[in-house]
C-alpha cells in the first residue's frame, strides 16, 4: 500500500459526520467521509454476495465477452464484488476506487476467493494520474457514478474513463432509476443489489439535487449515503457527449423494459466509431 493510500485510511473518520444538516452536505469530495470502516465492515451485509450473484446473473461477464473485452478496470471496486465475480470467470481485472479502506477490504474478499487483487487507490476526477495502461473494458458499477454532485466532476471523471480505454473500448455504468423516485416515490423490489434480507436501503430525503439513504442494520446501527439523482436520459446525454458513440441503456438487466419498471438501469457505452 502507497504512503498516500496509509494516509488516506489514517484520515478516515470513526463515524460518518453530515453536520447539523445532513441534507446540505451535496460535496464530491464527501463519500471519502461516508464509506468509514464500521460502514465498509456492513457493506457485505448490504449486498449479500451470494444473492447479488444470483440475482445478476453473468450479466456483466456476459456484456463483456459478446464484446471480446477481457482487460477490466473496475473503476468502483468497493469491497470487491464485480472484481472477484470477473476474476472467477477468466477476466484479467484491475480493481480501483478513491476509499482505502474499501480497498483493503476488496483486497481480504479476494483473498478469501483465491485471488490476488491488482488494485488501484486512485479518484476518477485524475484517474489517469494512477492508472497506468489502456483497458478494454471499464466497469463502474453498483451505483456509484451517483457520488458525484458536479456536472464538471461527472464530465471529468467520463472523459477519464473515456482516456483509460483502447480506442474501441466499452464503459458499463450503473444507476438507480432515479426518474421513478423523483417522478413517482420510492418503491423497492429489493431484488437487485442491495439483497441483504435483514437489512433496509431507504430514502429519507429526495430533491432535485439530492438523495439521501438510509441503511438499516438490524442491530438498529444506521449509516447514510447523500447521492446525487441522475436522471437516466441526462446521464444518457453525458456519456454520449463524453465521445462515446453509442450507448444502450437496459432495465434491471433486461433489454425491453417500462421506464417506471426497473430499480436500476445499466448503460454499455461503445467508444467505437460507428459508421451507420
Ligand atoms: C456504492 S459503492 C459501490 C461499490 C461496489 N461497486 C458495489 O457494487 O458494491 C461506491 C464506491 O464508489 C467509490 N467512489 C465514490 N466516488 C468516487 C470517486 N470520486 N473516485 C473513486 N471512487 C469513488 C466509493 O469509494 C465506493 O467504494
Amino acid at each position: 500500500m502507497s504512503n498516500k493510500s496509509l494516509l488516506s485510511l489514517l484520515e478516515t473518520p470513526e463515524k460518518q459526520e453530515y453536520g447539523h444538516n445532513p441534507t446540505a452536505k451535496r460535496e464530491t469530495n464527501h463519500y471519502q467521509a461516508e464509506y468509514v470502516r464500521q460502514f465498509v465492515e456492513r457493506w457485505d451485509e448490504l449486498i449479500d454476495w451470494r444473492a447479488r450473484a444470483e440475482s445478476e446473473g453473468n450479466f456483466f461477464a456476459e456484456q463483456l465477452r459478446q464484446h471480446e473485452k477481457y482487460k477490466v478496470l473496475d473503476v468502483a471496486t468497493g469491497t470487491g464484488f464485480h472484481s472477484v465475480q470477473l476474476l472467477k470467470a477468466g477476466f484479467n481485472v484491475t480493481s480501483a476506487d478513491g476509499n482505502a479502506q474499501m480497498l483493503v477490504k476488496a483486497f481480504e474478499n479476494a483473498k478469501k476467493h483465491g485471488h490476488i487483487m491488482q488494485s488501484v487507490h486512485a479518484d476518477w476526477r485524475w484517474l489517469n494520474k494512477d492508472v497506468d495502461g489502456k483497458y478494454d473494458a471499464v466497469i463502474c458499477l453498483g451505483n456509484s457514478f451517483t457520488h458525484l454532485f458536479k456536472e464538471a466532476d461527472r464530465r471529468r471523471a467520463l472523459a477519464e474513463f473515456y482516456s483509460v480505454l483502447e480506442h474501441d473500448g466499452i464503459l458499463i455504468i450503473d444507476q438507480r432509476n432515479y426518474d421513478c423516485i423523483l417522478d413517482n416515490g420510492f418503491a423497492s423490489k429489493h431484488k437487485y443489489y442491495y439483497c441483504g434480507e435483514k437489512v433496509s436501503a431507504e430514502p429519507v430525503h429526495v430533491d432535485d439535487g439530492l438523495a439521501r439513504f438510509e441503511y438499516a442494520f438490524p442491530d438498529g446501527t444506521k449509516q447514510y449515503l447523500n447521492m446525487f439523482p441522475l436522471r437516466k436520459d441526462y446521464m444518457r446525454r453525458l456519456i454520449r457527449e463524453t465521445g462515446f458513440q453509442s450507448v444502450k441503456t437496459y432495465g434491471d438487466f433486461k433489454e425491453a423494459f417500462h421506464e417506471e419498471e426497473p430499480d436500476f438501469l445499466v448503460h454499455v457505452a461503445h467508444k467505437a466509431y460507428r459508421d451507420e
